[in-house]
């Protein structure tokens, strides 16, 4: 049974349970279309390989990697790939998304815990990777931000990559999820208040959505649909380029690299 830690402070203790609740019925379940979609969809896949270029420059060999938030644990996979002799730990407070992790990636360490008592030592990990999870831990992001910190080892880093509240993608995504309308407070002015005792640097992650929504609708099916669905993603990721081009300041995500000292 996993336990969140919520702030006695809160006058409005009864609605941040509420909250919690509702993201551990929301994050309960394997999101199995997500997960391959990462790893099979040539047009994710893609985005996912850019992403961890970006990221791999933070790695070095026989580093202790911990993603915070893991899920399905496909940012460990494509991490994996690029250093096969670090070693790989996620936390989520899914089981099940741990149990599928554990049986997919072998090689990769799972905790069921709460984001906000991490079970680990101070400065354990060379890396540590928070992916879209501050958003769903909106009670309580400077304690997960703080645990991050403190499983970090001096001379690391902790990197966040947040969604973006003002991406039409994310609006829509927010008004149909109520569990993602933390968001709203992932705006770049409140996360460089969240991370001002730290030193951090904000940088675009990606600048657009579309490939990734049109995964999250029609995702990637085995067989003779996968072929009549590759012109229909290649159109979008040509549009997604345009738009990137004639707009370059629009972001989806941004990626926050924070030095631990
Ligand atoms: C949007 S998913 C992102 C998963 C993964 N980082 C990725 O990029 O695929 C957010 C993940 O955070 C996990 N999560 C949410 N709140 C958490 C908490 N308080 N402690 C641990 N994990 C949490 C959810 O179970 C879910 O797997």
């Amino acid at each position: 049974m996993i336990r969140l830690r919520l702030n006695k402070n809160k006058a409005n203790e009864h609605d941040i349970h509420e909250c919690a609740v509702s993201q551990i019925k929301f994050h309960n379940k394997v999101d199995y279309s997500r997960f391959y979609n990462r790893l099979r969809n040539p047009f994710v896949k893609a985005k996912e390989l850019k992403l961890v270029a970006r990221l791999k420059v933070f790695l070095k060999k026989n580093y202790e990697i911990l993603e915070v938030g893991c899920g399905e644990g496909s940012n460990l996979y494509y991490l994996n790939n690029c250093h096969p002799d670090a070693n790989f730990t996620g936390v989520d407070f899914s089981k099940e998304k741990i149990s599928f992790m554990g049986r997919i990636l072998s090689q990769m360490k799972g905790v069921v815990a709460d984001a906000t008592m991490l079970p680990f030592a101070a400065q354990t990990y060379d890396f540590t990777l928070m992916r879209d999870l501050l958003h769903h831990v909106n009670w309580a992001r400077a304690d997960v931000l703080r645990e991050a910190v403190r499983v970090t080892k001096i001379g690391g880093h902790v990197v966040i990559i947040e969604s973006q509240p003002d991406s039409i993608l994310n609006k829509l995504f927010m008004l149909f999820f109520p569990e993602e309308r933390g968001m709203k407070d992932s705006t770049i002015e409140k996360l460089r208040k969240l991370c001002s005792g730290y030193s951090y640097r904000i940088e675009t992650c990606e600048k657009l959505y579309l490939v990734r929504a049109c995964s999250f609708f029609l995702g990637w099916p085995k067989g003779i649909g996968r072929f009549l669905l590759y012109p229909v993603y290649g159109v979008v990721a040509l549009v997604e380029d345009i738009i990137g081009k004639i707009r370059p300041s629009c972001r989806t995500n941004v990626i926050i690299i924070i030095d631990v000292q």
